[in-house]
């Protein structure tokens, strides 16, 4: 019998090689680097045994309906999977896997980095101002931004990605690190001399937050206007997880009034959209102490690449009657 897997997008070939290889598998590409059309994935679904997903696509009782019953797992390419239905995937016994791992765990990690360092160092400011040929000469009041060092640091979560951002802002840096998460982590305590605080704890005393925790229903909208307000009014606030753990339209607000520095997202809450309302959206596009990037936090070749494999050999553990290592729970 011929498993059919349908993969809704190109993506880096490592897993597709991998899965090509394999005997009794008719494996279906959507022969293309953008979204699939809602209706194109209800159709082109129909019949497959495994789908590769992506974080864009909404993975629904629709889609399990326009599968059919014979589809047996869902192999997402992503480390989120707040794309997928679970509750829908479990009652239908559908297995669920994702792609974590130390590789995009730092290159994530890395990201988040870049973000604070081109936000402290004005990076973005300064390059389109040197680029539009205004620099005429040096200013000891130039384009001032802010030290790193001294600074303290609040993590808000501490798997994979929190962890490597940890330790290469303490060890690399000499950042003080304050972390929160559901219980104190005593290795971090340990080795980084981190400090275990609640939330309002952390907001108050950072002067970088930055978000790494998956998008639950208890950590949407995690800083919204009372979140904001605890903040020093230099702290800026980084988001490389996923854009509904903060209100757009609370952090609009505080941004307009001042009440914090600035801000790097990587994620948004009406992705793709920058905001849901256009003059908010409008307002981070313009605004300078805000850094916009595409959801690349992850976009390198290396770690594309490693998730491919990693996407791959779920699929294929599952085909051979085991479980899948990043079968999601
Ligand atoms: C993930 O894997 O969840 C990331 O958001 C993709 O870069």
């Amino acid at each position: 019998m011929t498993t059919r897997i349908f993969v809704t997008r190109q993506i880096p070939d490592e897993g597709i090689k991998m899965l090509k290889k394999l005997k009794g598998v008719k494996l279906d590409v959507y022969a293309s680097d953008l979204l699939i059309p809602r209706k194109e994935l209800l159709k082109r679904v129909k019949g497959a045994d495994i789908l590769l997903s992506l974080l864009t696509e909404k993975i629904d009782a629709e889609v399990f309906d326009a599968a059919g019953p014979q589809l047996k797992m869902i192999a997402n390419y992503a480390v989120g999977f707040d794309n997928i239905d679970l509750a829908e995937a479990k009652k239908r016994g559908v297995i669920v896997s994702n792609t974590p791992g130390e590789e995009i765990a730092e290159t994530v990690a890395e990201h988040a980095i870049a973000l604070i360092f081109a936000l402290a160092h004005r990076i973005h400011e300064v390059d389109a101002f040197t680029r539009a040929g205004k620099y005429h000469g040096w200013g000891p009041k130039m384009f001032l931004g802010t030290d790193i060092v001294g600074k303290t640091l609040g993590v808000v979560g501490t798997g994979k990605i929190g962890g490597h951002l940890i330790q290469r802002m303490a060890d690399g840096f000499g950042v003080k690190i304050l972390y929160t998460d559901r219980q104190a982590n005593p290795e971090l305590d340990k080795k980084y001399h981190a400090e275990f605080v609640t939330l309002p704890e952390l907001l108050k005393r950072s002067d970088f937050i930055s978000l790494h925790v998956p998008l639950l229903p208890t950590t949407h909208h995690l800083l919204s206007t009372k979140e904001f307000k605890l903040m020093k009014k230099t702290a800026y606030v980084i988001n490389t997880a996923r854009g509904p753990v903060i209100d757009t339209q609370a952090l609009v607000a505080a941004l307009k009034a001042g009440r914090i520095a600035g801000a790097g997202l990587d994620v948004f809450e009406f992705e793709p959209k920058f905001a849901k309302d256009p003059a908010d959206a409008k307002f981070l596009q313009k605004a300078w102490n805000v850094l916009l990037t595409p959801h690349t936090a992850s976009a390198t070749h290396e770690t594309r690449q490693a998730m491919s494999r990693r996407a791959a050999e779920n699929i294929i553990a599952y085909l051979n009657g085991k479980t899948p290592p990043n079968a999601v729970k």
